[in-house]
C-alpha cells in the first residue's frame, strides 16, 4: 500500500487510547482527546487515579503470570499508548525469555507500539478484537504465539469497548477455543456498580469518541470468564486484586473489575462411577489369576511358584 492510500488518522475524533494516555499523563493526545477526557474528569474526579489503579492491575497480573503461573508468551489486545511498565517489561524483569504480540486497532498506538514495543521476540499487530479469528489465524501472531502450549491473553480495559450486539462473550469464547489448557485470560472492565449516574455520565463522554463505553454489571463481566476458572481472589475491583503489600491504591475505589481465570487441564480420562470401577478391578483379576495359576494340579513339592496351592 502506498502512502497516499494509506489511511489517515483522524485527530478530530477522540479516541480511547489517547483519552487513556491523557488521563495517564501521557503527551500522545489530541485536542479531541483531551476534551473528551475533561468531560470524564468533570463528573468522575478521581478517573486519573482510576486510570492508574487499572495501569497497575496489568502490572500485578503479568507478574503473576510470568512468576507463579510460569506463561512464557503474552498476547497483549487493547494495548494502549506505551507508557512506563509495559507488558513485556514488566514480564521480562521475572522471565527473560517472554514472548510478547501487541494488538491494538489504533494507528496511533500502533505506530506507537511498532517504534518503542516491538523488538527481540515482541511484535505489534494492526487489529481489531471484534475479528478473532483474524488474530488468531495472522501469520506475524502465529510466528510468536504457540497456541499448543499455555499463553496469557490480556484483555485490560479494552472489552468496555464492545458494544453488546458485537457479542463480547462470543469474542473471548473463540480465543478459549484457541488456548492450550493451562492458559490464561486477564480482564478488566469499567462498571456502573459503584455509582450508576456518575458512572454513566462519564461513559457518555465516550459517546462521539471512536468506540462507545459500554459499562457492566459484576455477573456481566464475570460471564466473561465462562470456561475459565478465576484464580484467587476472583472478579474485584481492579485495586483489591492481590494489591501489593503496603499498596495505599488497594483501598480505593475503583470503578472497574478485575480478574484472571485458567482454563483447565482436561482429565486424561473421565473417572469412572464406583460400580463400573469393582467390575473392572474384578475381571483384571481373574485375568491375572488364569494367566498365571498353573493349569495341572500342582505338586506340594514347595518348589517356588507352586507352594501357594492347597495339596490335594
Ligand atoms: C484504555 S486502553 C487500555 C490499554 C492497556 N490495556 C491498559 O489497560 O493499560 C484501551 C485500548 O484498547 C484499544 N481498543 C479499543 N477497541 C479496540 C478493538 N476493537 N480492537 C483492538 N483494540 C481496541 C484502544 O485503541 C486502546 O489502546
Amino acid at each position: 500500500m502506498s502512502r497516499a492510500e494509506q489511511p489517515q488518522i483522524d485527530t478530530s475524533i477522540a479516541h480511547p487510547a489517547r483519552i487513556y494516555d491523557y488521563l495517564l499523563g501521557g503527551k500522545d493526545n489530541f485536542p479531541a482527546d483531551r476534551a473528551a477526557a475533561e468531560r470524564v474528569l468533570a463528573t468522575v474526579p478521581k478517573a486519573r487515579e482510576m486510570a492508574r489503579a487499572n495501569r497497575a492491575f496489568l502490572q500485578r497480573t503479568v507478574r503473576f503470570l510470568a512468576g507463579e503461573a510460569g506463561i512464557r508468551q503474552f498476547l497483549d489486545i487493547g494495548t494502549g499508548i506505551p507508557t512506563q511498565g509495559n507488558v513485556h517489561e514488566v514480564a521480562r524483569q521475572v522471565a527473560p525469555d517472554a514472548r510478547v504480540v501487541y494488538v491494538d486497532n489504533d494507528r496511533v498506538v500502533h505506530a506507537h507500539a511498532n517504534a518503542l514495543l516491538a523488538g527481540d521476540q515482541t511484535i505489534a499487530v494492526l487489529a481489531d478484537l471484534r475479528a478473532p479469528d483474524a488474530i488468531l489465524g495472522d501469520p506475524q501472531v502465529r510466528q510468536l504465539i504457540d497456541f499448543d502450549r499455555p499463553v496469557a491473553l490480556l484483555l485490560v480495559a479494552i472489552l468496555h469497548f464492545i458494544r453488546d450486539e458485537e457479542d463480547p462473550p462470543e469474542i473471548v469464547a473463540r480465543f478459549h477455543a484457541a488456548m492450550a489448557p493451562g492458559s490464561y485470560l486477564v480482564i478488566s472492565h469499567a462498571t456502573g456498580d459503584f455509582d450508576p449516574v456518575a458512572a454513566a455520565a462519564a461513559a457518555q463522554a465516550y459517546d462521539k469518541a471512536a468506540a462507545p463505553m459500554v459499562l457492566r454489571s459484576h455477573p456481566e463481566v464475570e460471564r466473561l470468564f465462562d470456561g475459565f476458572a478465576l484464580v484467587d481472589p476472583g472478579l474485584v475491583q481492579v485495586s483489591h486484586w492481590r494489591p501489593d503489600p503496603g499498596d495505599a491504591a488497594s483501598h480505593q475505589q475503583v470503578w472497574a473489575y478485575g480478574g484472571i481465570g485458567r482454563k483447565a487441564t482436561p482429565p486424561t480420562r473421565p473417572p469412572a462411577p464406583l460400580a463400573m470401577r469393582a467390575a473392572r478391578a474384578a475381571s483384571a483379576v481373574q485375568w491375572h489369576l488364569a494367566r498365571h495359576l498353573p493349569r495341572e494340579p500342582a505338586t506340594t513339592s514347595g518348589a517356588a511358584g507352586t507352594c501357594w496351592q492347597k495339596p490335594a
